[in-house]
């Protein structure tokens, strides 16, 4: 029986103050909250007050992105040690807004993705397709070639040590959220083509979908056999919101 996880993808959004009500409020809600997992993925200015802050509670926390270097002359970059350093469990890998926004190929998520297993840090790593992408009806081809470019590199043995998000390019920050059927669909494709590799580790997978998930639609997406969870954009920066997301993880079957 998998467990549901939630992660809270703050994007670039936080404050010292800001982030202190927020996580009150969250700590304060999922205390108690043992059936599923919980997560927050910060800016890294943050890391080292979110650890400050969660530390021996239920909630993990991680970053948004990493460098595939160890270390050197790379400005502005962080490396997986410096992650490990300030307790980080998760880091997001591939995420479409890094893909789109800082041309992030496929082989540069898969470096990354790498570096991430090296170090001991859970990737959560994103596939999805674009909006043109479904209308041309090349949904599976595109999140198959996204899969396969990381297991190439990584070993198939990585099944064991990632989490994936399915979240449509369509469905992020858009407040469209694709119907419980659709993501249960791709959601089911994606443990197929795994279980193909490895059926036990692809059982055991923990598929997390994200884009919109919102307090009022997440029992309902949390309710399909391969929907894992929730990886949590806009409803992370609200308490009660997130709060009540872990609340329908934490009640699913
Ligand atoms: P929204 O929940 O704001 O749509 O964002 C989803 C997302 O990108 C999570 O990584």
């Amino acid at each position: 029986m998998r467990r549901k996880l939630v992660v809270g993808n703050w994007k670039m959004y936080g404050s010292l103050a800001r982030n202190k009500e927020l996580l009150e409020g969250v700590l304060q809600g999922v205390n108690g909250f043992k059936a599923a997992d919980f997560g927050v993925c910060v800016p890294y200015p943050y890391l080292a007050q979110v650890q400050a802050m969660l530390h021996g509670s239920n909630v993990a926390w991680g970053a948004q992105n990493l460098s595939q270097h160890e270390q050197g002359a790379f400005t502005g970059a962080v490396a997986p040690g410096m992650l490990l350093d300030f307790g980080c469990r998760y880091v997001i890998i591939g995420h479409s807004e890094r893909r789109a926004l800082f041309h992030e190929s496929n082989d540069i998520a898969a470096a990354k993705f790498d570096a991430a297993i090296k170090a001991d840090l859970t990737p959560i790593f994103c596939v999805g397709e674009t909006l043109a992408e479904r209308e041309s009806n090349v949904t599976e081809e595109v999140i198959a070639r996204q899969l396969e470019v990381v297991l190439n590199h990584a070993g198939v043995s990585a099944i064991t040590k990632m989490v994936i998000a399915y979240e449509p390019v369509w469905a992020i920050g858009t407040g469209k959220t694709a119907t419980p059927d659709q993501a249960q669909a791709v959601h089911a494709f994606i443990r197929q083509r795994l279980a193909q590799l490895d059926g036990q580790m692809a059982q055991g997978l923990c598929i997390l979908y994200g884009g919109s998930v919102k307090a009022n639609n997440a029992e309902q997406l949390f309710s399909m056999p391969d929907i894992d969870g929730g990886l949590i954009g806009g409803a992370s920066l609200v308490a009660d919101e997130f709060v009540a997301i872990c609340k329908a993880a934490n009640g699913a079957q």
